[in-house]
């Protein structure tokens, strides 16, 4: 069986979950249900990343052991997964002490062999972004703007450009490996001028403990260096041989485009200096905005996840994300753009295609499914999807593939429309079967991203023994006289 290894930054535990998070892990969720309606065995990792001054800073403004405020930020993470119905495999937070060993191997091995070397930092670091400044940086952050801090200290270094031609090379080799295009001309301008030696510990206690052979008090692990080694220590690295032997390398990482130079840069690095496969594709999505500003909660703009689901489904925060901007693009998320996709892709299109037929097959035929005649136009518009979404889905391009099934949901409807089945002509079985069967296949590519309302299609259409995967795909899987239920409206019109 073929495997397809996943996964997602981990995410802070210093704020609350938000619809950053919100977005790359829905992202994950809908390429690892893909994966395995296609028949592979899929591992989706995701978690939490828990080291650092960032979140100790803010444990002590909550007055909080940092563990403490890592565990009851862990308990919001998973309870928003489980409401957006996030089917992760592993769960990995970095404070685990399997993670943090791993952590320490991994410097130990990389000192030993001379990719690790102590010397000072003098200069600026962000506090906020948990970086050093390069010199030509000056005294503001790079990446967020603040004002960075003067330090001089002692620092065990990764000789990080040692691997500059290397990663030039593999990049010119491997084209797919940096996503989407857009990203690449980024990724040569990090690597046009020389890449600084990479400073991987802090004067910090909230942290990974250098390893025994080379510990001093009060200087840990870089987080940036902790969390990145998640992806080897979540799948098994040096504890489960099988299943790390099984999985890795990644097929996909899915990052914000913020995070780059740590994921195309950085990590693939590190992985060369452990000798290990390098990632087939690393993919950065663009930024969710609100009224083209930056989410900030001193601004009040933020989106805030959970009160999204309670509101309108997670299907639908699900389905939003996704279809309302390409993957790779700034988004603006505002509650209108929200209604007004909500309202014209499921309330109106998906929604009342179901109930419509559904409604006159009661009337016309006492909810059973009547008898298949010719597939006609909606037939031939099905056999010709899955190659399409194959491919669209290959690019990671969730936009190009909802709009495809958007097609043929319109298609259905404008069916409908014409053939007028109500008016109980001579076709109208064959009609309604039709409408019956297209959606059915609906369903299954409209599942990993909508899984609620996918399940309920399929409930409601009667559908049983079903054969699993591609198989279901077919046309005329159906079986007349099943029973067609109706139910309240899959989703309601927002007025
Ligand atoms: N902990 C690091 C990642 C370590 S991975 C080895 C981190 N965490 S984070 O919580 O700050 O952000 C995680 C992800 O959320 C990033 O991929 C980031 O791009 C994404 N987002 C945060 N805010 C976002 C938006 N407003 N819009 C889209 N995604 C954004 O970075």
């Amino acid at each position: 069986m073929e495997k397809f290894y996943l996964t997602t930054p981990i995410y802070y535990v210093n704020a609350q979950p938000h619809i950053g998070h919100v977005y790359t892990t829905v992202a994950a969720d809908v390429l690892a249900r893909w994966h395995k309606f296609l028949g592979k065995e899929v591992f989706f990792l995701t978690g939490t990343d828990e080291h650092g001054s960032k979140i100790a800073a803010a444990a002590a403004e909550a007055n909080l052991h940092p563990k403490d405020l890592a565990d009851s930020m862990v308990l919001r993470y998973q309870k928003l997964w489980k409401l957006l119905k996030i089917k992760f495999d592993r769960f990995i937070r970095t404070t685990e002490p399997e993670h943090e060993e791993v952590v320490r191997t991994v410097f130990s091995k990389l000192y030993r062999q001379g990719d690790i070397y102590q010397g000072t930092y003098t200069g600026f670091y962000c506090f906020f972004c948990e970086y050093y400044l390069a010199p030509g940086d000056g005294t503001i952050c790079p990446d967020c703007g603040r004002t960075a801090k003067k330090l001089s200290e002692k620092t065990y270094f990764f000789r990080l450009s040692r691997y500059q031609e290397r990663l030039i090379d593999f990049f010119a080799r491997h084209p797919d490996f940096i996503q989407p295009d857009q990203v690449k001309e980024e990724v040569n301008n990090l690597l046009s001028s020389s890449l600084p030696d990479l400073s991987l510990t802090r004067r910090c206690d909230w942290g990974i403990s250098l390893p025994e052979e080379i510990s001093e008090e009060g200087i840990t692990i870089y987080v940036w260096f902790d969390a990145l080694l998640n992806y080897l220590s979540g799948v098994g690295y040096q504890r489960d041989d099988n299943t790390f032997q099984r999985f890795w390398p990644p097929d996909v990482q899915l990052i914000g485009k913020d995070i780059i130079r740590f994921h195309h840069i950085i990590w693939p690095a590190i992985l060369m200096a452990l000798q290990l496969p390098l990632p087939k594709r690393v993919f950065a999505h663009g930024w969710w905005l609100t009224g083209g500003e930056k989410m900030s909660k001193s601004k009040g703009n933020v989106i805030e996840p959970f009160t999204f689901c309670e509101k309108y489904g997670a299907d639908a925060l699900r389905y939003f994300l996704l279809a309302e901007v390409p993957f790779g693009l700034d988004g603006d998320f505002t509650e209108t753009a929200f209604q007004k996709r909500y309202n014209s892709d499921l309330a109106n299109d998906l929604g009342n295609l179901i109930h419509r037929f559904s409604n006159l097959i009661r009337n016309q035929f006492g909810g059973k499914v009547p008898e298949p005649g010719d597939g006609g136009i909606l037939a031939k518009k099905v056999s010709s999807l899955l190659p399409k979404l194959e491919e669209k889905m290959d690019r990671i391009d969730f936009f190009g593939y909802l709009e495809s099934l958007r097609e043929v949901i319109t298609a259905a409807n404008r069916y409908l429309d014409e053939e007028a089945p109500w008016r109980k002509g001579e076709n109208s079985a064959q009609v309604l079967y039709n409408l019956v069967e297209v959606s059915r296949i609906l369903s299954l590519y409209l599942e990993p991203f909508l899984p609620h309302a996918a399940v309920e299609i399929q409930k409601r259409l009667g559908l049983t023994e079903l054969p699993s995967g591609k198989e279901a795909l077919k046309w005329g899987l159906t079986k007349p006289g099943s029973q067609v239920t109706e139910g309240p409206p899959l989703f309601p019109r927002i007025k």
